[in-house]
């Protein structure tokens, strides 16, 4: 595959099994966020790897945040799932810096593409992988669990593990309707 195919093919892949990427894999992953696109080179970002019993640790988070708000025991039970997705979660938060030129959406842009490095490294590693957020992204519980600052974001959860099925190829959008040319 040329490099412009293996762009023009990047997709998701929900359904995910171990094995998870080994602690080599797992260090080019976060490398290729390192690449991300970063205006005054702040690195706006962190990220959480779960995997193995963090699994667990993850899935208490997750039912304590979603208990705060309801006793919908079908709600729990999805919530208590959640975390069992796949073998590894990457959680990608922000960690905005003041700067006099650097906005905090331009931190937020450097995050999201640091999220979509990970995802383009797993790929290339033979893993599949999937960018999800949901209301735990946006739950104050969550950010603390974590120790996340309530003024920052949970730009996603990447889930990353082995794809149990070939995923469909996906026909893409035309990019002319998208596209303005001045030329
Ligand atoms: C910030 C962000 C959050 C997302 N959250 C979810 C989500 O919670 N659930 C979901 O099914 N897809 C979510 N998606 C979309 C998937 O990651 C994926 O892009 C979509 O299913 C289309 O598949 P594709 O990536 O193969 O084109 C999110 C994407 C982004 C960029």
């Amino acid at each position: 595959m040329t490099p412009i195919q293996f762009i023009l093919n990047r997709q998701s892949c929900a359904a995910l099994s171990a094995p998870a990427p080994n602690d080599e894999q797992l260090s080019a992953i976060l490398a290729a966020a390192m690449t991300s696109p970063d205006h005054a080179g702040l690195a706006p970002y962190h990220f959480h790897v779960v995997t193995g019993s963090g699994l667990d640790k993850l899935t208490q988070v997750y039912q304590k945040a979603v208990k705060a708000n309801t006793n919908n025991e079908s709600k729990i039970a999805k919530a208590s799932k959640m975390a069992y997705r796949a073998p590894m979660t990457i959680v990608v938060s922000t960690k905005f810096q003041e700067h006099a030129k650097v906005p905090v959406q331009e931190q937020l842009i450097t995050a999201g593409c640091a999220t979509l490095a990970m995802q383009m490294a797993c790929i290339a590693l033979g893993y599949g992988a999937m960018w999800r957020s949901g209301d735990l992204a946006y739950s104050d519980i969550v950010k603390q669990e974590l120790g996340i600052k309530l003024d920052d974001e949970i730009v996603g959860f990447l889930y990353i593990g082995t794809a149990t099925k070939a995923c469909a190829q996906k026909s893409r959008r035309p990019a002319e309707s998208h596209t303005t040319y001045w030329r």
